[in-house]
């Protein structure tokens, strides 16, 4: 499938998606939407992790696209939320690991973006922050409730109310990026971690994702719950029993992910 506003490229099992839109500083636009969904659904088993970066020198990915937005209505508006939401779910309903490489500015849907990943990691370079009421509107692809649930609410209303950018460092210091690399050594950086996980069992990866997110908005009790159902079932799985067996025979374990 061919693509105008982003690019999907596979290594192996890592597959890197990028908004590319740099003459607008990649901003989201409905049909850059409508095709990174694509995208997404166009990733095939094969594909055991993505990373996710922008386009260009300068950005991650600016926003949506003010231009676009500028002369909705409140129904369009109401069908333009619901699209960046669907999309950044389906991101995040991924079974495999998502890793947010933000190359830049991270701004609004940008940051927003960066959000629906499971982890963040920055170029010494990069700028985020939710500029949303300066604009006279609120974050609207899931900023309000996903910053919240990372940095907490006090950071979240901060960055929020005051619509300001962070720099890379702040960012690791309040907890929103995990790591700060050289702009040059991002993508590798990225790419080491992944190479990490692919060691890993698939199906172990992604049931440990699974209780994580679903265990997120419960109480202990319910969410220990999802814990013990999902490792005593790893235990009818073909990489339980090749993960144990490689341990005691002392070699390198060679998952299947059934
Ligand atoms: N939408 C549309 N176009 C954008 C854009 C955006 N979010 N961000 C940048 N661009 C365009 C600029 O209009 C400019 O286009 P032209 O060359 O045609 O004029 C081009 O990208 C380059 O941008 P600048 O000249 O502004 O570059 P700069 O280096 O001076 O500034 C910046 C960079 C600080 C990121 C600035 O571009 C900026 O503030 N962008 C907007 C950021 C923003 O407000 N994002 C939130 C959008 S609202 C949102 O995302 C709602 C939601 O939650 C769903």
């Amino acid at each position: 499938m061919t693509y105008e506003n982003i690019r999907l490229e596979h290594d192996g099992a890592v597959a890197t998606l990028t908004i590319d839109r740099p003459k607008a500083l990649n901003a989201l636009n409905n049909k850059t939407l409508q095709e990174f969904e694509a995208a997404l659904k166009s990733l095939g088993a094969d594909t055991r992790v993505l990373i996710v970066t922008g386009g260009g020198e300068k950005a991650f990915v600016a926003g949506a696209d003010v231009a676009e937005m500028s002369a909705l209505e409140v129904p369009e508006a109401q069908l333009f939320a619901t699209q960046g939401h669907r999309a950044f779910a389906l991101l995040e309903s991924l079974s495999i690991p998502t890793i947010a490489a933000v190359n830049g500015f991270a701004l609004g849907g940008g940051c927003e973006l960066a959000l629906a990943c499971d982890f963040i990691y920055a170029s010494e370079k990069a700028q985020l922050g939710l500029p949303e009421v300066g604009l006279g509107v609120i974050p609207g692809f899931g900023g309000t409730q996903r910053l919240t649930r990372i940095v907490g609410r006090a950071r979240a209303k901060e960055l929020i109310f005051t619509g300001g950018r962070i720099d890379a460092a702040k960012a690791k210091e309040i907890g929103l990026v995990l790591e700060v690399l050289p702009a040059a050594e991002l993508l590798a950086h990225c790419s080491s971690v992944a190479a990490k996980m692919l060691k890993n069992s698939p199906l172990a990866i992604a049931t440990a994702k699974r209780v994580i997110g679903q265990g997120a908005d419960k109480d202990l009790g319910e969410a220990n719950a999802l814990e013990r159902r999902g490792f005593a079932e790893l235990f009818g799985s073909d990489d339980q029993r090749e993960g144990m067996k490689a341990f005691l025979e002392k070699r390198p374990a060679v998952f299947t992910g059934k």
